[in-house]
């Protein structure tokens, strides 16, 4: 995209884009961003420059076009170049380009495909155990790795066949995906249900669906598990995709979305004698982007505290009625995929997105896993399948 013109009007900067689009930029926030080495670290992309010492009533003595960038000298004399496409990636006053799609041909790439259990139970998701060992992204071989991030993050789980029945190879797996991350329940996991660590994951009780972690902050973007040993029997997973169900809740019972969208919840961990675990705020069951886009589902009945703040009382029985609805939509065998784990076969998947649950189980079984960040695994995710160059630029 080109620039027609450039008109300084009081405090800002207008560019009128080929065709009929203008963005409006405010001087200081121009000269903040200035990306010449005196104000910016390239390599890192961090700002070098002290914002507090910029004139708000900053203005431009000059401003000329060229070769795809807007060259600015300051009233103070510093000049800036700005590259045309950053300005029209960052247009803030009006935006031009949603915010989840900044990336340059994520809006396809990185696209999430919501499934109910027809649409998958035939061809789920899965991958080589060999294959993501051999794959790196150090050398020219990353396929196989970056394949498994997409199929993660597309269909909220994954499947990996033929891993040694061995502890030790299952935490090489998990770190061939990213850090492993450390909670008071460890960092690498492995157990059998005996009770060892004060929670019902721990026994054979029957467990219904559930995202893990929504007594903390930030709950685990991931988690992988691997059935190491089982001799009785029961002890099956079900799947759910929650977004696909929050969009059936959402066109079938608008009322009890919006309650999910609103009503904090507050959760906590406390089986252990040394901790009691709570977030700082308690928040949604549905948590949404500044878009209004569902991002993660917070969903652990187990674990959800005493609800004892109510901004409006009456909202008390929408909230119940939610869950009955809720509870319909997920629990429906429509939505809800069984399956059966076994050794030699980890599953991971999603957990702002994908429920798990676990039914009742006799005899002696062991498990072992890891939770995973987020952060971290988007930030694998977007480089490998966008590359660093288009991720950089949207920064
Ligand atoms: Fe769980
Ligand atoms: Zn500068």
């Amino acid at each position: 995209m080109s620039v027609k013109g450039v008109t300084p009007i009081e405090n800002t900067l207008e560019i009128n884009w080929q065709g009929d689009q203008k963005s409006i930029y405010h001087n200081i926030w121009l000269r903040d961003n200035c990306h010449c080495s005196e104000c910016y670290y390239p390599i890192t992309k961090q700002r070098l420059l002290n914002s507090a010492t910029i004139d708000i009533n900053i203005k431009p003595k000059s401003v000329n076009v060229k070769e795809g960038k807007v060259e600015i000298v300051w009233d103070t004399d510093h000049s800036s170049t700005y590259d045309v496409d950053w300005l029209r990636i960052h247009s803030y006053n009006p935006r031009l380009i949603p915010l989840d799609k900044k990336l340059k041909d994520d809006d396809d790439v990185l696209k999430q495909k919501l499934w109910q259990v027809k649409d998958i139970k035939d061809d789920l998701p899965q991958v080589d155990y060999n294959k993501i060992m051999q794959s790196s992204d150090e050398t020219d071989n990353e396929e196989a790795i970056k394949e498994w991030l997409l199929q993660i993050h597309k269909f909220g789980f994954s499947l990996i066949n033929n891993v040694p029945i061995s502890p030790t190879d299952t935490e090489k797996l998990c770190e061939k995906l990213n850090y492993i991350r450390p909670t008071h329940y460890g960092g690498f996991w492995d157990f059998t249900a005996d009770l060892s660590k004060n929670d019902t994951a721990y026994t054979n009780f029957d467990i219904s669906n559930h995202t893990d972690g929504t007594y903390w902050s930030n709950s685990p973007g991931l988690q992988l598990f691997h059935l190491l040993y089982h001799d009785g029997k029961g002890g099956t997973t079900s799947l759910v995709d929650s977004f696909k169900c929050a969009e059936i809740l959402k066109a079938k019972y608008p009322e009890s979305y919006e309650i999910f969208c609103k009503i904090p919840v507050p959760a906590h961990s406390a089986g252990e004698p040394k901790v009691c675990i709570q977030p700082d705020i308690p928040q949604p069951i549905f948590k949404l982007d500044h878009q209004g886009k569902l991002i993660q589902v917070r969903w652990n009945q187990s674990d959800r505290s005493t609800m004892d703040y109510w901004e409006n009382p009456e909202d008390v029985i929408k909230f119940y009625k939610a869950i009955k609805n809720w509870v319909e939509i997920i629990t429906s065998p429509e939505n809800e995929l069984w399956y059966q784990m076994k050794p030699g076969q980890c599953l991971i998947f999603d957990n702002w997105r994908i429920f798990h649950s676990r039914s009742e189980f006799t005899g002696q079984r062991r498990l072992c896993g890891a939770y995973f960040e987020r952060d971290d695994f988007i930030s694998r995710l977007k480089l490998l399948t966008l590359g660093r160059e288009a991720v950089l630029d949207s920064i």
